[in-house]
């Protein structure tokens, strides 16, 4: 089993091993106190891995209670997150009890922050069932849900107490999520280089990564981890990680959440990549090996919407502030910069990406 230990304002574990779900029960058992969860999921996940899950944790002596709801993006809601709230409620959940998260980024981030709310705020559990979830929103403590006008704009920092990510479930996901989980891998990739840029060199595509999947998530997990660690509360260096996040994002909300997350942030890096090289920023080896990898794994490399479509989402981006954003730039394999810009500047960039 690999195990990353994240040291941030209340530490914790995150374990990654095949066959793990099966040990929820027992690991949750060890945190102390817990004796009731309220195991949370997206009906998606739950028709998987509910029983499994909620088997484990009663024959480790923990009460269940279940809340579903159905998956996707636009569930990731305020009603929601009320209605899970009045579960909690009902199903006697108290402070020493917990919540677990069992499902993708969709199912934790609204878990993550109903646990951070609810009687002052609770423990909660991760267990990551997409590949972007495990590499990704699992770890880190930042929780969320959408309003009708924006997303992630309610929402909290907090931490959760373990996060036990089983790369089997991996299995049943669809190729289109898996890849957009490769999305934030080869993100990861261009940000750190090194040894995760040469595994995912020698992985070649999916089905590579796939052989190799709890060595390339616990990589990612530890990157992660030196990032919250340094700043966990996203005021500096963390914001490296939104490299292509400021124009997927906005072809995300555009596609009313039809692209993919990763899919949508592999764009992004191309087309802030090939506008660095424009403006000199960039080496053009760079983006080269950048575009024949999200190649390999079958990302996009442009954005279906022209600038003029883009720029009124970015500008409603919570990032934006006193009319500037923080661009994360590239520079090298390993290299990236943050360059304040002034929204309007951005056009420029834009159209240097390719988005005409
Ligand atoms: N908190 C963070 O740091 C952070 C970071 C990145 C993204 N996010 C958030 O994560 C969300 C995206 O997460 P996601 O990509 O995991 O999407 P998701 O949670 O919507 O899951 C994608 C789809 O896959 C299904 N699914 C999940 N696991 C499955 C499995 N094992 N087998 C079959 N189907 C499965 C789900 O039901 C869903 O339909 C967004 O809301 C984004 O804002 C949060």
């Amino acid at each position: 089993m690999k195990t990353v230990h994240i040291d941030a304002s209340a530490p914790y574990d995150v374990l990654i091993e095949s066959g793990l779900l099966d040990e929820l029960g027992p690991r949750v058992a060890a945190i102390s106190g817990i004796r009731k969860v309220l195991l949370v999921s997206d009906d998606t996940v739950n028709a998987l891995y509910g029983n499994r899950a909620a088997d484990s944790l009663r024959q480790a002596g923990i009460s269940v209670d279940t809340f579903v709801f159905p998956h996707g993006e636009a569930f990731k809601n305020l009603e929601v997150y009320g209605e899970l709230l009045e579960k909690a409620l009902t199903a006697g959940i108290t402070r020493t009890d917990a919540f677990v998260a069992l499902g993708g980024g969709v199912v934790g981030d609204l878990t993550g922050f109903a646990a951070a709310t609810f009687k002052r705020g609770i423990r909660f559990i991760q267990v990551p069932t997409t590949l972007l979830a495990s590499v990704d929103a699992s770890v880190g403590g930042k929780t969320a849900v959408d309003l009708p006008g924006g997303k992630n704009q309610v929402g909290a920092f907090h931490q959760p107490a373990l996060v036990l990510c089983d790369p089997c479930t991996l299995e049943t996901l669809p190729e289109e999520q898996f890849l957009s989980g490769c999305g934030e891998v080869i993100k990861y990739g261009l940000l750190a280089g090194g040894e995760l840029f040469e595994i995912l060199k020698a992985c070649e595509g999916p089905a590579g990564l796939k052989a190799d999947i709890e060595n390339v998530i616990a990589r990612c997990v530890e990157l992660k981890r030196d990032y919250v660690q340094a700043d966990e509360f996203d005021t500096g260096v963390r914001m490296l990680l939104n490299l292509g996040h400021t124009f997927g994002h906005a072809a995300e909300v555009l596609s009313g959440y039809k692209l993919t997350h990763g899919g949508a942030v592999a764009a992004g890096m191309a087309v802030v990549t090939r506008a660095a090289v424009k403006r000199g920023y960039c080496r053009p080896e760079t983006l080269g090996q950048l575009l024949s990898q999200l190649e390999r794994f079958d990302l996009p490399a442009s954005l279906p919407y022209r600038a003029a479509e883009l720029l009124p989402v970015i500008r409603g981006d919570k990032k934006a502030a006193g009319g500037n954003i923080n661009l994360i730039v590239p520079e090298a394999q390993g290299r990236v910069r943050v360059l304040s810009t002034a929204i309007p500047e951005l056009e420029g960039w834009l159209r240097d990406g390719g988005a005409e």
